[in-house]
């Protein structure tokens, strides 16, 4: 529920006035610098300090992370997620995202989604307004028009440009052979007080098949959070990483006890053990505890994941060092 402003600005008040009577009492200020956002790729540094903003003028972890994808899936740039993302074999732009709460243990997914250019609200809104959980196609489409979302075309020049090509060129690729790279935005964020939220947000691979559902929008697969040990969120080709319920193995690890960069390389050394050939395609992972500390790893050190973090009020992007077990 979105709380009115003046509430906000009320609880921004006595927080603060909390805080600086737990300083004077010796105890470690908690503030919003407590909080840590973490993105896939160097875009998510655009997409972390924005749900940095929404954190710190008192929206709860879920605002920050759904505002923070949504500067993703509108930047007409970015051609793997949200507007200007790359369509299917026909040309459509076709989407899939999905959030969850790591304090109730919620999400919302929505896959397939058409002429929508912000999946991961309409995910949310599925999340908070419905008993369901995932929803796909026309129905997702219906769904989100139900919510007030506006239909519009997705294609922008550019990307129209790049599927005329892809479409034009004799004997060019198809999913039935072969597989074009992508990008997904998975963003984790923490809230230095025991909270995790995680989403993600993907257009898929260029030029898929209608209808392709992949890792992205499936609970346990392109994202999961869990306030008792932490969040995860995977990108790269997720038809491969849906069969590893990549996010869920990683977040399990860390309730074991794992560090989330251990998790992270435990997940990795599964895929590698039962099909030593991942080593030569692109899978990511990112994962963040609830205390705040991360993770994150490549399988493939051809193609190194560069993610984003938001920590103690700055933002800074880094490689992940590539799995070599
Ligand atoms: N990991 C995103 C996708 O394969 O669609």
């Amino acid at each position: 529920m979105t709380e009115p402003l003046d509430r906000r600005a009320f609880l921004a008040a006595t927080g603060a006035a909390a805080a600086a009577l737990a300083t004077t009492a010796g105890a470690p200020a908690q503030s919003d610098a407590g909080a840590v956002f973490l993105s896939t790729w160097d875009f998510g540094a655009e997409a972390n300090r924005r749900a940095a903003e929404v954190f710190a003028a008192g929206g709860s972890l879920l605002d920050a992370i759904e505002k923070g994808v949504n500067v993703v899936e509108d930047d007409p740039n970015v051609t793997s997620v949200g507007y200007g993302g790359l369509p299917n074999s026909e040309g459509e732009v076709e989407l899939d995202a999905g959030i969850m709460d790591g304090t109730s243990h919620r999400a919302g997914s929505i896959c397939n989604l058409h002429k929508i250019k912000n999946p991961i609200s309409v995910a949310r809104l599925l999340m908070e307004k419905t008993l369901h959980t995932t929803m796909a196609g026309d129905g997702a489409l219906r769904f989100a028009i139900e919510m007030g979302f506006t239909p519009q075309q997705l294609l922008t020049p550019k990307s129209l440009t790049e599927w005329l090509k892809w479409k034009n060129t004799p004997n060019h690729s198809t999913f039935w052979i072969d597989r074009e790279h992508h990008d997904t935005i998975g963003m984790l964020g923490a809230d230095g007080k025991g909270k995790v939220a995680a989403g993600c947000s993907t257009s898929g691979l260029a030029w898929k098949l209608p209808g392709r559902v992949a890792d992205s929008p499936l609970v346990g697969c392109g994202y999961y959070a869990d306030d008792a040990a932490g969040a995860a969120s995977a990108t790269g080709n997720g038809d491969v990483m849906a069969n590893y319920c990549t996010s869920f193995f990683i977040v399990n690890r860390m309730a074991g006890g794992a560090h989330p960069q251990e998790a992270c390389n435990d997940l990795m050394r599964f895929m590698a053990r039962t099909a030593p050939q991942l080593h030569e395609d692109m899978y990511c992972v990112i994962a963040i505890a609830a205390n705040g500390e991360i993770g994150a790893a490549s399988m493939n050190s051809k193609q190194p994941l560069q993610y984003a973090l938001w920590k103690n009020g700055s933002g800074s992007i880094h490689t992940a060092p590539p799995f070599l077990g």
